[in-house]
């Protein structure tokens, strides 16, 4: 079995010990493997049989460079999000035409950099997008290829921070004006439309929703082709969800299955942005208990060195993650209210957790925390950004080290 696994003794990753990897790097440290990541990719690639595919890895999900370069190594495209991921794409080895960019607000700057590179497309969100688009594209002298990203106007059913595809979400350009963009393009020579995107929502955990999207994005690319557009491929965006708390998901077949289904009449190639599915199971957040206190007559805090500034899932979306004590010790289970360290009543990183009894010096594995995990921590309370450790083929290193004080300062008035 690949990724995090108990042995008698401990949990381990891929055979490598956790706790010896906090003993030589500390905690908190994100430690990722290489294999369930692999596996992972080759999972989703796997469900699409021979129907023409791509997978382009979302980079916002985790950008740590080791790991793009692994994604690319395995065959995979890229989403990025900034001209910034862009760059670390680039870095990473893939080149402009695996590469699209999303973003609902791609500034001039942004846009000025990307016409250029001839990326594989530029999803745009507005009408007033396109427009600037064009303008840049003219002034460069090229083609701009561009998908336009629809909206679809359907309920990702997860949670409403993290859903994208309703009318009043800010993302893409509702269906009826997507039609009318779409007469005006022939005499738009500066661009070229090769696509057409949609992305309902993240942590979507049935299948309706992937469905009735797909459905509209076949149906709109019937539209396009009717007038008189070739259409490359179709881009279903990401948002396949995982089983954060070990419930019941849809497998990564079953999702290819249900795209290829509502997709396959129009004939096109189907683009998916997977990033949580591929990398959120490939990594558990390890940190240290620094301190255990009364909470209730039932309840202790166990206070640890990681929280909202490591991973903000929690705090932001009442994100659920799995957490268990990496060496759990013998006794009778208690309740815990696992608590981050940072200046906030709000970082609890595991709210009413039954556990084997905790310690201070005890290590705790927070589960499932590959994306939107150290993509999304931040230096409050002036803490430092984890290092970073990718376990491959049994042995370790260090992918990213820990942020010190003077790598933070180096951008300050000295
Ligand atoms: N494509 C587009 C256009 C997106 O907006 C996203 C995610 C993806 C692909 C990748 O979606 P995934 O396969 O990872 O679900 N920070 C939140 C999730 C935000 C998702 C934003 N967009 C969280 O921690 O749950």
């Amino acid at each position: 079995m690949v990724g995090f696994s108990p042995t008698s003794q401990e949990l381990v990753c891929d055979g490598v010990p956790l706790s010896a990897i906090a003993a030589a790097e500390g905690t908190p440290v994100y430690v990722y493997s290489a294999a369930l990541l692999r596996q992972r990719y080759r999972d989703i690639t796997a469900g699409f049989g021979d129907y023409p595919h791509r997978v382009h890895y979302a980079l916002k999900a985790n950008s740590t460079l080791a790991l793009a370069r692994l994604l690319r190594e395995l065959g995979s495209g890229a989403d990025a999000n900034s001209i910034w991921e862009i760059e670390l794409a680039r870095k990473a080895g893939f080149t402009p035409d695996d590469i699209v960019f999303t973003g609902v607000g791609k500034s001039d700057a942004e846009l000025a950099c990307a016409v250029p590179l001839g990326l594989k497309a530029i999803n745009v969100e507005s009408a007033g997008e396109l427009d600037r688009v064009e303008a840049l594209a003219r002034k460069a002298g090229v083609v701009a290829r561009v998908a336009i990203r629809v909206n679809p106007d359907i309920d990702a059913k997860s949670h409403p921070h993290i859903s994208t595809g309703l009318k009043i979400n800010k993302f893409g350009v509702p269906v009826d004006e997507a039609g009318r963009l779409l007469e005006g393009l022939a005499a738009r020579p500066a661009l070229k439309l090769v696509a057409v995107h949609m992305h309902v929502g993240s942590q979507m955990t049935s299948l309706d929703p992937v469905r009735a999207a797909a459905a509209r994005l076949a149906g709109f690319a019937r539209q396009a082709q009717e007038a008189g557009i070739a259409l490359e491929y179709l881009d279903a965006g990401g948002g396949l969800g995982i089983s954060y708390d070990g419930g019941q998901v849809p497998s990564a077949d079953r999702y290819a299955a249900a795209l290829v289904d509502e997709i396959r009449a129009t004939h096109l190639p189907i683009v998916i942005e997977p990033g949580r599915s591929i990398v959120g199971p490939a990594a558990v957040l390890l940190a240290q208990v620094v301190d255990v206190k009364g909470r209730t007559a039932s309840s202790d805090f166990a206070i640890i060195d990681a929280g909202m500034t490591e991973l903000m899932r929690p705090a932001l979306y009442n994100g659920f993650h799995r957490i268990e004590p990496v060496r759990p010790r013998a006794g009778a289970l208690r309740q815990y209210e696992i608590a981050g360290p940072v200046c906030e009543s709000t970082d609890i990183v595991g709210r009413d957790r039954t556990l084997p009894p905790l310690a201070a010096g005890d290590l705790v594995a927070i589960h499932d925390t590959g994306a939107y995990g150290s993509a999304m921590a931040s230096n409050y309370n002036r803490r430092p950004l984890p290092a970073e450790v990718l376990v491959d083929d049994g042995t370790w290193r260090v992918i990213r080290k820990r942020q010190t004080i003077d790598d933070m300062l180096a951008q300050e008035e000295p």
